[in-house]
């Protein structure tokens, strides 16, 4: 933002501390743990529109809505379609999927497809604002874009009322997520609901004997805090989130809620079966690192087997006592319920929570069922990079360097100028070194972690992935081919507050 920058904020204190952010404490009584059952968001049902005849459409309605979270408290949301977590898209690998979303908020949006391996004008660059519809509650002049960051992004490709994002999902089978990415109020946005699954089938995960069906199930784990009269409880300079961009001292460092939702449920329980489930987890919180186990642990330990990363299907499993999942990451797992006995009740903790929030959702075994699923030793063929094939090796340090913002190489978010132009058809390591926890995401590709401090990948590095959890004083290198889009993307801190306070990068692959 150089020169023209308004975030005038002051720095939080934050040496020492495991992880950056500050926890808003609720303003009303707090629900009891385990009695919501875990909810499904709805699945969309894909239709045709002439104007893609090859493409599964779909439609999507932005829109404030009113929804029981905590019991007997209605919570008011920004929603995709009229509810948190939005409906879930399932694409076909090799199918054209397109999403037209109209924006009735008060609020212009932006729409990313996390993870895709998208075209740049359907990515969802920040700055390309589709502005609510002629008639909504906020006349467009009141309306701020640009104007309330300071900046003026001459190739941003805004648009009123709707957008169709064309997704061609050239991809291979994965858990992706969709949420809002509007330049500096991602994380107000994302806090108040804008969020869902989108998750891409095709033929080699379909041959695999793994859980499907009501025992595969999405996890979206998110903490928020709920004000007196009910809503989320985001601690922003401006509640309407119309001009005032980021997130104010002391929440800089990320906003931490003290009610954990599943599926926007707080602390759900979920009635299972003795067999195998397949629980895809997604942290969708806005800053919280969470270090999930199970209590009981089965048996012999070793509770979670991961099958799926952030990019798809691992080559073989990966079995963990416990999953530690950085904002933005999913990891696929298979839980065996029929380590336990019916009747029991198994708890999903967070090891890195305390009090409300050491507790994510809960188990309850009711009875024993036939199951023909099994774990194969191996998953996938899918290819590996080999780091032979990188072009050239860039080095970005993720920092708190000015007393107002979070900064990559000490540069704060420019969407005009790129940090690195990588030739397209490419492969390039990338180094990432950090001062705090920062979970880093690149657009458009998916990646190998290399290794960490010069040895090799941690536990949970496994995979294809978008997103790469950066401990304090580490140096992590990641590999990635640059491939098929020409064009503009981001590369940012998925800690959402970090984000909106400037630590993301433009890249134009050329
Ligand atoms: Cu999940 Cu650039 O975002
Ligand atoms: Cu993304
Ligand atoms: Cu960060």
């Amino acid at each position: 933002m150089g020169a023209t920058t308004t975030l005038g904020l002051a720095v939080p204190v934050l040496l020492g501390q495991v992880q950056t952010g500050k926890v808003v404490a609720s303003q009303i009584p707090l629900p009891p743990p385990f009695r919501v059952p875990l909810p499904i968001p709805p699945v969309l049902i894909p239709s045709r529109n002439p104007a893609f005849p090859d493409a599964d459409y779909f439609e999507i309605t932005q829109r404030v809505a009113r929804q029981q979270i905590v019991p007997g408290v209605l919570t008011e949301l920004w929603t995709y379609n009229g509810s948190y977590p939005g409906p879930t898209i399932i694409s076909r690998s090799g199918v054209r999927t397109v999403v037209r979303h109209r924006n009735t908020l008060p609020v212009p949006t932006v729409v990313h497809l996390h993870g895709g391996h998208t075209p740049p004008g359907s990515d969802g660059f920040p700055t390309d604002l589709v502005y609510p519809q002629p008639g909504a509650a906020v006349p467009m002049k009141a309306m701020p874009g640009m104007e309330s960051t300071g900046m003026h992004d001459p190739l941003a490709r805004t648009s009123v009322g709707t957008r169709a994002y064309d997704y061609p999902i050239t991809q291979r089978a994965a858990t992706l997520w969709y949420h809002d990415h509007r330049m500096s109020f991602t994380a107000q946005s994302v806090y108040r609901g804008l969020a869902g699954f989108h998750l891409i089938g095709d033929a080699e995960a379909d041959a695999l004997p793994l859980p499907r069906g009501d025992r595969d199930i999405p996890l979206m784990i998110a903490d928020r805090s709920f004000a007196a009269d009910g809503s989320l409880y985001y601690p922003a300079l401006d509640p309407a989130a119309l001009s005032t961009p980021g997130t104010p001292d002391p929440y800089m460092g990320g906003v931490f809620g003290d009610v954990i939702l599943v599926n926007g449920a707080p602390w759900p329980v979920c009635e299972v079966q003795a067999v195998r489930y397949r629980l895809r987890l997604l942290n969708a919180s806005n800053a919280r690192r969470y270090q999930l186990g199970l209590s009981p642990q089965p048996p012999g330990g070793k509770g979670f087997t991961q099958v799926g990363s952030d990019g798809g299907l691992l080559r073989a499993p990966v079995r963990h006592d416990t999953i530690e999942i950085a904002p933005a990451e999913r990891f696929d797992v298979v839980l065996d319920f029929s380590r336990y006995q019916v009747g029991q009740e198994v708890t999903l903790t967070n090891q890195l929570g305390s009090g409300t929030t050491a507790r994510v959702m809960r188990f309850r075994i009711t009875r024993r069922a036939a199951d023909a699923t099994t774990i194969p030793a191996q998953l996938s063929t899918a290819e590996e990079v080999v780091t032979r094939q990188a072009e050239r090796t860039r080095s970005f340090a993720f920092q708190n360097h000015s007393r107002r913002s979070w900064t990559i190489n000490g540069k704060e978010f420019d969407p005009v100028h790129p940090v690195a132009t990588p030739r397209l058809g490419s492969t390039e390591i990338w180094r990432f070194t950090t001062d705090f926890h920062h979970s880093v995401h690149i657009h458009l590709v998916q990646f190998r972690v290399l290794s960490r401090d010069g040895k090799k990948p941690g536990p949970y590095d496994s995979g294809w992935k978008d997103t790469v959890d950066l401990k304090p004083a580490e140096e992590t290198a990641v590999i990635a081919r640059f491939t098929d889009y020409p064009g503009r993307y981001v590369m940012h801190c998925h800690n959402l507050e970090h984000e909106d306070m400037a630590m993301m990068a433009t890249f134009t692959v050329t």
